[in-house]
């Protein structure tokens, strides 16, 4: 019997995914709108037959914070994820493509259409990352001083995942005879019209593109707080987390697979797939020379700054080398917490918290050689931590290069990992059914 294999998505930001990657020596430093790199990123996880690559998304930046963010790469000049996707699409031909879109300050119609568009240009390969906006300030450049209360942000997502799907599946997949002889270009029974009215919004549909080739494209959740689980149980096909460390991670990926009954799925449909920034090195020694190298680029006040953003609080204040302070993170998102029994099961101090966090941005990290990388995510795999991974290398391209050329050959020689791809559509890959039309018999 062949063993299950684990999905790896390459989650990509610029210039890498540590804060100070676009510092480092092979760091590509104007890589947020170079489209020759992100090609060159695309085509190397490729043929490492990852079944998707990643882009995260954020509505702008303050200028306020220009002081600080003038260290950083991070969020600050890079491409719209669905533009730079689209154009991915034609310089590739298997891997899934997955944009972060944001349900708080876009309109249901146009993210459908947007979706269905680019599953078709792509042949079946795109996927949604549904995020509510994590960032506070993104509601200044959208007509509101106050970005919505976590409850109401996700109250909105369910409607709006509702809408989207709903408009896929306006037209039934052969709903277009095209038939130029007869001049019936579609089948006027095979269209459905939405006439959605909610809390939230009201839209009519039908959209004006025809049902994407995935029936729906790939849908991705990336919230840990309750209402976020909810939507992932009723909606997502993927769930990205950051956990770092396996017993809480084998207790997340229990609690998700738990929910899906509710909803009438099984516990397949869904894949949780933990980020993994791995630092891999020809001997540990290397590896962790490679991780130090990159931990002495970050300026103090950059990782104070970033560690304020994942505490939703101003950090600045509290002696770096003091004990990490038991701050109050009522009503603050999920990450804030687990930085606080991260620090607590580990005594950090601020400085501790704050290197931390510059590396993997709350992600876990793994410093070693490919044998160890490997040991750690079959580790997690068979232990039920993690149906596959984020995988985030630090610096692009080289350490995507390298987890291609040591990592994966390891986790394939260990039959844990594709040696092919399987089809041609994400949904095949993933090895996640694809939705039959609500009309179909
Ligand atoms: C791998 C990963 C990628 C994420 N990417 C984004 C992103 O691009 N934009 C965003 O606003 N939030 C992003 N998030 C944040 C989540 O969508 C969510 O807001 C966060 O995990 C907090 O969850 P909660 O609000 O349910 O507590 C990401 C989270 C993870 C784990």
């Amino acid at each position: 019997m062949t063993k299950p294999k684990m999905r790896l998505g390459a989650f990509l930001q610029p210039t890498g995914q540590h804060l100070a990657a676009w510092r480092h020596p092979n760091a590509v430093a104007d890589a947020g709108t170079n489209i020759g790199h992100y090609v060159e990123l695309a085509r190397i996880a490729e043929r490492g037959l990852f079944d998707m690559i990643f882009i995260a998304d954020r509505l702008g930046f303050l200028a306020e914070d220009k002081a600080i963010l003038k260290h950083t790469v991070r969020n600050i000049a890079h491409f719209e994820p669905m533009t730079l996707l689209s154009a991915l699409a034609l310089q590739t031909s298997h891997i899934g493509l997955a944009a972060t879109q944001t349900t708080s300050y876009m309109e249901p119609f146009n993210m459908a259409r947007k979706f269905a568009s680019l599953d078709h240009i792509s042949g079946g390969r795109s996927a949604w990352n549904v995020v509510t906006s994590n960032y506070e300030d993104e509601s200044l450049n959208f007509g509101r001083e106050q970005h919505y209360s976590p409850a109401e942000r996700y109250e909105r997502a369910m409607e709006f995942v509702e809408i989207v799907t709903g408009l896929w599946d306006t037209w039934e997949d052969d709903a277009f005879p095209q038939d130029k002889e007869s001049g019936v270009f579609f089948d006027d029974e095979k269209l459905h019209v939405l006439n959605h009215k909610g809390k939230h919004f009201s839209v009519k549909g039908p959209l004006n593109v025809a049902r994407p080739p995935q029936g729906w494209p790939v849908i991705i959740q990336a919230g840990t707080s309750e209402p976020a689980k909810e939507l992932s149980a009723r909606f997502a096909n993927v769930v990205f987390s950051a956990e770092q460390d396996i017993a809480a991670a084998k207790k997340f990926y229990a609690d998700v697979k738990s929910r899906l009954a509710k909803y009438g799925r099984n516990e397949d449909e869904i894949k949780v797939m933990p980020g993994i920034m791995a630092v891999v090195g020809k001997t540990k020694a290397d590896a962790q020379r490679k991780f130090d190298q990159l931990q002495d680029l970050v300026p103090p006040e950059v990782g104070l700054n970033l560690l304020s953003q994942t505490m939703q609080m101003d950090m600045s204040k509290y002696d770096v080398d003091a004990p990490m302070p038991e701050v109050d993170v009522t009503g603050k998102w999920s990450r804030a917490q687990m930085m606080l029994d991260l620090a607590k099961l580990n005594n950090w101090t601020v400085k501790d918290a704050y290197k931390s966090v510059s590396a993997g941005r709350g992600h876990w990290v793994v410093v070693g050689t490919a044998s160890d990388i490997a040991d750690q995510m079959e580790l997690w795999f068979t232990e039920k931590a993690a149906d596959g991974f984020n995988v985030m290398p630090p610096v692009f391209p080289g350490d995507l290069s390298e987890f291609v050329d040591l990592v994966i050959p390891e986790l394939q020689s260990r039959g844990l990992f594709r040696t092919s791809y399987e089809g041609k559509t994400l949904r095949e890959n993933l090895g996640v059914a694809r939705p039959k039309h609500f009309a179909a018999s």
